[in-house]
């Protein structure tokens, strides 16, 4: 065991590595009330400033909302097909809505100004999973300026890292380390593939 906890910077090293948009994007895996696994594709935005928190969006009404407001636990799968890495981050997941304030509120507008309209007009859509709303809803909220204001479907997921496993692909034998959060920074363990 060490106390390096450098899988952030493996992390930064892989994204910088990638020319494909593949990188880009993670699977979010979440449990339903009712206990079942639930996984899905979510795009990568940023490590929030100053923090190893992963931030990506969210409908509020979005299944995955659901699921983390019953269990905020979470473990995104990453893989960067570049570099041969594989990331498996767990944590709990924290979700910025309209109710936020102070730096979490003025960080959720900071994200809301982020997108292109496109994206913003996801959030003045239908509701997510609901039966197929008509055309005319949709292309209302696709011709309609975005408001400048994040609208209250709007949602920052934030991923707070407790455990890492990397498993560096790349190679053979396959290399592969756990890092766990502890009360002083990381432990790092390596173990067999
Ligand atoms: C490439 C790609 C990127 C996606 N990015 C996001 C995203 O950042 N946020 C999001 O809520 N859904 C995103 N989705 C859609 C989700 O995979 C999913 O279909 C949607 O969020 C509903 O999932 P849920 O019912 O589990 O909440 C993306 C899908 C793909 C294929």
């Amino acid at each position: 065991m060490t106390s390096d906890g450098n899988w952030l910077q493996l992390v930064m090293s892989a994204l910088d590595r990638s020319t494909r948009g593949a990188a880009n994007h993670f699977q979010l895996a979440t449990v339903t009330p009712d206990g079942r696994a639930a996984n899905r594709t979510l795009t990568f935005r940023e490590f929030r400033h100053l923090t190893d928190d992963l931030c990506t969006h969210s409908h509020t009404r979005a299944q995955k909302v659901t699921d983390l407001e019953s269990n905020p636990q979470a473990e995104a799968c990453w893989w960067f097909d570049e570099a041969r890495d594989q990331f498996r981050i767990s944590g709990s997941v924290q979700i910025l809505t309209d109710d936020a304030t102070g730096d979490d509120a003025a960080y959720r507008n900071e994200q809301w100004a982020s997108l292109d309209r496109y994206e913003k007009a996801l959030y003045i859509s239908p509701d997510p999973g609901q039966p197929r709303a008509d055309d005319a809803s949709f292309n209302e909220a696709f011709s309609t300026t975005p408001p400048e204001d994040p609208p209250d479907t709007f949602a920052v997921l934030l991923l707070s890292p407790e455990r890492v496993d990397h498993l560096d692909f790349s190679g053979h034998p396959h290399r592969r380390q756990v890092f766990t959060r502890t009360d002083d920074g990381w432990a790092t363990e390596a173990v067999n593939p």
